[in-house]
């Protein structure tokens, strides 16, 4: 047993040896980030750990003899090293289950030490690591060409073709006027709100219309990106 321990041990440190070499920043690996680590642990890991880091993922979902995969508390993963070497070894740290996949090749280095940042951040401050989360998956779906498409048939009779503010019912909306969105500068969360709830949610004029109820998420964050590449 003590063999295979110490087996493991130089298989641990060859693999870290690896990529510690110099020649791995020959390839452009970005810096690491807390940002690149949930984009990392969106695309890899959801599917398992789930999108809450609760072991809610689809497959241990459907197989009954699954192990826990809750990350919010580690059961031989306890700190950063032991969490970057359990994405690096998979089922060859400790005595981890074989349905936990060994990373150590498939992710570049920084990708490691980003996700193994994320999963620590998921343990430390959940609002942080599910916001982040979210801006990935709105990024990944959200698209702007469909975000004008829903402007110019949602938006533009209020807020004009150009988002100045100036549409046909503008002569009839006074006080206040639709606002002009070239000239607009609401941070993501307040424009968000503003459009799934409308003004009056809001504090402001009850004619700007709440959408959430026609519009989907994906539809709203695309209907976002428009908005702001119209910013001037
Ligand atoms: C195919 C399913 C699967 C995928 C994909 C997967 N994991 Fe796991 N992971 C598991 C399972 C199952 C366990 C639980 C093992 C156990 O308790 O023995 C686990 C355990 C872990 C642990 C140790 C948790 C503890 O209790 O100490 C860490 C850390 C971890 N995974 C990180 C990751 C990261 C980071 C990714 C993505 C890069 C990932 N895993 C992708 C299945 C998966
Ligand atoms: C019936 C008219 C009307 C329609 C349709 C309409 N809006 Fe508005 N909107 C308004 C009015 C009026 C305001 C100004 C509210 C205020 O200042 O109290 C406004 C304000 C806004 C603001 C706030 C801008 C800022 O900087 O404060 C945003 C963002 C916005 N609308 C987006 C949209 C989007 C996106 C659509 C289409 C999905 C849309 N609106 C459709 C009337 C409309």
């Amino acid at each position: 047993m003590w063999i295979q321990g110490i087996v493991l041990l130089i298989a641990a440190g060859l693999t870290l040896f690896s990529h510690s070499l110099p020649a791995q920043a020959a390839y452009d690996d970005p810096t690491p980030s807390v940002e690149l680590g949930a984009k990392v642990y969106a695309a890899r890991c959801v599917l398992c750990h789930g999108g809450k880091g609760m072991g809610e993922g689809i497959l241990p979902m459907r197989l009954k003899e699954y192990p826990n995969t809750s990350l919010l508390t580690g059961r031989v993963a306890q700190d950063r090293a032991g969490v970057l070497n359990a994405t690096v070894l998979g089922p060859h740290y400790r005595d981890l289950s074989h349905y936990m996949p060994p990373f150590g090749k498939e992710l570049s280095w920084s990708e490691l030490e980003s996700v193994s940042d994320f999963v620590m951040l998921l343990r430390t401050d959940k609002t942080r690591a599910y916001a982040l989360l979210e801006n990935v998956d709105s990024g990944r779906t959200a698209d702007r060409k469909l975000g004008q498409q829903i402007y110019s048939t949602r938006c533009v009779l209020c807020h004009g073709q150009f988002g100045e503010g100036d549409g046909r019912m503008s002569k009839l909306l006074k006080t206040p006027p639709p606002a002009d969105l070239t000239a607009s500068r609401l941070p993501d969360q307040y424009l968000k709100d503003i459009i799934v709830k409308g003004g009056e949610a809001v504090g402001r004029s009850k004619h700007m219309p709440p959408w959430g109820d026609q519009l989907t998420d994906a539809e709203i964050n695309s209907l976002m990106l428009y908005l702001k590449a119209i910013r001037d």
